[in-house]
C-alpha cells in the first residue's frame, strides 16, 4: 500500500519526503484553508516540486461546464497534479469526459460502496472512500474499503481504492490488510505509525552500553 500524506503543509510534506515513504499528497480546500500568504496554485507547485508522485487539488464548481473547465486548468498546473471531484450526477459526468482527456480524476467524498463503482466506471483513478467520518456517523468505514477493492479485482477495473479521512494507525493498517491501493494520512498519523516505546526504550539502553567500551 501506498501512504500519500493529507496535508497542504509544506513542513509537513518536507519531512515525510525526507523519509523516503511518501508517494504522494491529497489537498481539500479545508486543508488549504489552514495555510496563509499562498495562492492554491502556488502551495500545489510547491508540493509538487517537493514530492515525486500525484498531488490531489480539489475543484469547488458544482456544475459540469465549471468542472471541466476548472480541472484542465488544475490539471495544467504541474505534470503530477490530479484532480478532486466530490461524486454526485455532475461530477462523474465531469470525470467520465476528463478522463477521456487523459486527466487523472480523484473521486472524492465517496462513502458507499455504489458509489466507488460509479466512480471507477466513470474513469476515475483515484476513488477515495472517507473512513472517518463513516466511523464518527456510527458505521464501519472500512467495510467500504474492503468492498469497493474486492468490487474493483472482481472486475479488473484500473480504479485504485484511495483509503481517506484516516484518523489512526489502526485505520492504516486495516486499510493496508483490505488490500486498499493507497491511504492518505494526516501527518500526526504517520509520526505516530514509526513511534513504539520499546523502540525508545532500546535505543537508550544500546548509547548506555555503547559509552561503556571504545568503539575502536
Ligand atoms: C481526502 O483526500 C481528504 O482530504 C481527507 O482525507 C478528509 O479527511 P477528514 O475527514 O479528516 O477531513
Amino acid at each position: 500500500m501506498r501512504l500519500f500524506l493529507d496535508t497542504a503543509n509544506i513542513d509537513e510534506i518536507r519531512q515525510a519526503a525526507r523519509m523516503g515513504v511518501l508517494a504522494g499528497v491529497t489537498t481539500n480546500p479545508t486543508l488549504m484553508a489552514r495555510e496563509s500568504g499562498i495562492t492554491y496554485r502556488e502551495r500545489v507547485i510547491e508540493i509538487c516540486e517537493t514530492v515525486n508522485g500525484p498531488v490531489s487539488a480539489e475543484c469547488t464548481s458544482r456544475y459540469v461546464e465549471g468542472l471541466v473547465q476548472e480541472a484542465r486548468g488544475i490539471a495544467s498546473w504541474y505534470p503530477n497534479v490530479v484532480v478532486k471531484i466530490p461524486i454526485d450526477a455532475n461530477g462523474l459526468e465531469a470525470t467520465s469526459l476528463l478522463s477521456k482527456e487523459g486527466i487523472k480524476i480523484n473521486m472524492t467524498l465517496v462513502f458507499s460502496a455504489n458509489q466507488s463503482l460509479l466512480a471507477a466506471l466513470a474513469g476515475a483513478t483515484y476513488v477515495s472512500p472517507f473512513i472517518g467520518r463513516l466511523d464518527d456517523a456510527g458505521h464501519d468505514g472500512m467495510e467500504v474499503v474492503r468492498q469497493s477493492v474486492q468490487i474493483f479485482d472482481n472486475y479488473h477495473l484500473p480504479a485504485q481504492v484511495l483509503a481517506a479521512s484516516i484518523r489512526s494507525t489502526t485505520h492504516v493498517i486495516q486499510a493496508a490488510m483490505a488490500g486498499s491501493h493507497v491511504a492518505t494520512l494526516p501527518f500526526a498519523v504517520l509520526q505516530a505509525m514509526l513511534k513504539h516505546p520499546l523502540t525508545d526504550s532500546g535505543i537508550e539502553r544500546f548509547l548506555a552500553d555503547s559509552r561503556k567500551y571504545a568503539a575502536v
